[in-house]
Order: C-alpha cells, then structure tokens, then sequence
C-alpha cells in the first residue's frame, strides 16, 4: 500500500539535507555540522527552581488551557526589552508567542503566501526556513549575499517580479554565513522592499550573541511592511520552545487566528516557566556569559584555520553567532570533502544545504558552539590536511 501525500511534500533537496544530517549525528565524529546551543551553558538549575516555583503557587493555571496569542507578562517582557536594548517602539499586542522562531516563519508562510506567489531569500538562506516557505508552493527565489549584507540591485530586481510578497533575510550573524548587515544595507533593504510593496520576514535569533562590533537595529524598525521573528532559543534554552513574531496589531491579529488552528496556544506550562526564569535571573549577565563563551570557541576555530587550513580557503571573522562560513578553491568540491571527512571522522554542512536554485558545492558551514578548544583544533586540522591534499591532486 501507498499513500498519495500532497504535492506540498515533494521536495528533491529533502533526501540530500537528511542524509547529510544522519551522518553527522553519529557518535564518534568531531562535528561542526550542528547549529544547537551549547547544553553545557544551559542554565538547568535556575529553571528547576522555577519549575517548581510556577507549579507550587499556581498549579492549576500553569495545566489549563490558555490564550493564543500568548501570556501577557512574557509580551510585555520581551517588548520591554526591545525599547531598552534595540530602542524599538514595540508594545505587547504588536508581538504573539510562537513555538519557537520556526512558527513564525510558518505563519508568515500561512498568510501571505498562495501557490504561486513569489518568496525572495538570501544566498545562502537558513534551509529550514526554505522548508517553512515550500509548504506554501511558492516561487522561491535567492538574491546572493555580499561581504555588508543582500546584493541590493539583485534585490530590487527579485522583489519586482510579479507576484512577490515576502523577502524572508536574517540580517545578523545569519545562519548559514556569519554574515551581518551594515546600517546602510540595512536601510537600502527597507527602502527597495517598501517601494516594491514586499513584506520583510526578519529572522533574529541571533543579534543577543554578539562578542564583537555594535550592535545594529533590526530592519524592522525602518521598513514599512515586515514581521520580526525572535527566540529564547539560543539565549536561553531550545527546549522550551518559545519564540516570537512582533508586527503590525493588524498582521498579529491574522497570525493569532492562523495560530488557533494550527496548536491553539503555546504550552502555558513553558511560557510561565521561562517567564519566572526571566523575572528571577539576571537575565543579561547570562547572555553576556554565552557571548563570551561563544567568542572562546570561534576564536580558536579561527585561530585553526590559520594555523590548518591553506591560504586559498576563504572566510571572515563573524562578529557573534555560532557559525563560520568556509569559501573553497576553485575545483574543489563540498560534497567530495564532505564523504572525505566522514572517513577522517569530522563533519560540517556543504553549502549545498542551502541554497534552493542549485550550486553551493564551492562552500561548507561550521559550527563551533558544541566543541571544545581541543576538539575545534584537531578537527580543523583534519579538515585542512584534507584540503591540502585535494588541493595537491
Ligand atoms: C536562522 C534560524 N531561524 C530559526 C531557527 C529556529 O529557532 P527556534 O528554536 O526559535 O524555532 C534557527 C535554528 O537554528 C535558525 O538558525
């Protein structure tokens, strides 16, 4: 027997990301494949005793039903912060508690997206994000990223064909590349998409992990139409699975409805646990510690790939995030490297991942967030020993 599964379903990079995730989950391999947090940095002690704060005054609630959009103190929370640190006018009824960032992305998808309708994404782009917006059988289409941010011109273009409504772009210490937006790209992005009508899905969960440079405004606060996406994810922990999208009352009253029909409500279990957590903790010393943390090992990775790796290999120096964006030489190829190093026992992303038009075998992502010093350093050296002799043939 077999079933006949929608169309929706039928997406030949699948297989190919699947496979290449398999392998590198196996046991005994150095990998810089995977983009998670670092379990090490969770702060497990600090949300028991929260747990069981939450559960012992208002044990009830925390096991009821709740509201769809959200629990009012965490919205209030999280737009508190964001005129604090990022000087954004937000307030709590502009923003609406996701099952991580991922959903924001689905219900951005849900309402804007017909089948047919023309999504534009970064060069490389975040692949699961491609997946959120491939359920909707858009036209999807990518805009290569430059050394400060999207290529501009390319952008316009893309977002003037007929019948684009999203350019879905993670604008600092994006995942895959590392990459972050200057301030003038920043503004160029809001202006070209406000003239073309296109509304801007910005992904951030990453701005708060910053151990170099200033910190940059989100798009957002500029552009005439945009949703913008956050997380607890990599602040705090994944597990929880609590995000945000922020925008318009008028679009957030659209992603509540699409929302209830979708899982009703984020477990008020877990927003009620994070929220103590929030309010118990000093919240910004903790983020200030991963930072630092995170700083650690990307240095040592980059202090590897000076050491390991032949000159010819491309990358720049990430101002934070947890991921390293490597450009090969002419002639080699990702995929080839990639089954070399399952034999050496180390793994990365071959840029293929992706990328939804094609190509990306010239590129590979690495993540440093889970290994420690010695562990980036030995697989760094695999890794450039591999290089050089493919280089050498
Ligand atoms: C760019 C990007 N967006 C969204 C997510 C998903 O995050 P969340 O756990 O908030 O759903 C990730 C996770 O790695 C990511 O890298």
């Amino acid at each position: 027997m077999s079933y006949r599964f929608a169309d929706r379903l039928a997406n030949p990079h699948r297989s190919f990301v699947k496979e290449i995730l398999a392998v590198t989950e196996t046991p005994d391999v150095i990998s810089f494949a995977g983009g998670i947090p670092n379990p090490r940095l969770f702060p497990t002690k600090e949300i028991a005793a929260a747990v069981e704060k939450v559960l012992g005054q208002d044990g009830q609630s925390l096991l009821q039903y709740s509201t769809t959009q959200g629990y009012l103190p965490l919205r209030e929370y999280i737009a508190d912060r964001y005129r604090r640190k990022n000087g954004l006018k937000v307030s709590a009824d502009e923003i609406i508690i996701t099952n991580g960032s991922q959903q924001g992305m689905d219900l951005a998808a849900k309402l804007f997206l017909n089948k047919g309708d023309g999504v534009v994404v970064e060069r490389p782009s975040y692949h699961v994000a491609i997946q959120a917006f491939g359920m909707l059988e858009p036209s999807i289409s990518a805009v290569p990223l430059l050394s400060d941010g999207v290529d501009p011109e390319l952008l316009s273009r893309a977002c003037g064909r007929d019948g684009v409504q999203l350019f879905y772009a993670v604008p600092t210490f994006q995942n895959p590349s590392g990459l972050t937006y200057s301030s003038q790209r920043r503004q160029e992005v809001a202006q070209i998409l406000a003239r073309h009508q296109v509304v801007l899905v910005e992904d951030d969960p990453y701005g708060d992990l910053r151990f170099r440079g200033d910190r940059q405004t989100p798009i957002w606060a500029e552009a005439e139409k945009a949703i913008l996406l956050g997380t607890f994810s990599k602040t705090v922990v994944p597990g929880l699975r609590i995000g945000w999208a922020c925008a318009d009352r008028e679009v957030i009253e659209q992603m509540v409805y699409a929302k209830q029909a979708t899982d009703l409500h984020t477990s008020i279990f877990d927003q009620r646990v994070l929220y103590q957590y929030l309010v118990d903790n000093d919240v910004e010393a903790h983020i200030a510690a991963l930072a630092q943390a995170y700083k650690g090992q990307c240095d040592q990775m980059l202090a590897s790939l000076r050491a390991h790796c032949p000159a010819a290999v491309g990358y720049a120096e990430p101002e934070g995030g947890m991921f390293l964006w490597l450009s090969l030489p002419k002639g080699l190829s990702a995929m080839r490297l990639f089954d070399l190093a399952s034999e050496e026992k180390v793994a990365f992303v071959p840029g293929q991942a992706f990328r939804c038009d094609g190509g990306g075998d010239d590129a590979m992502r690495l993540s440093y967030s889970t290994l420690d010093e010695a562990g980036i350093e030995e697989g760094i050296r695999r890794l450039g020993r591999l290089i050089e002799r493919e280089l050498a043939d």
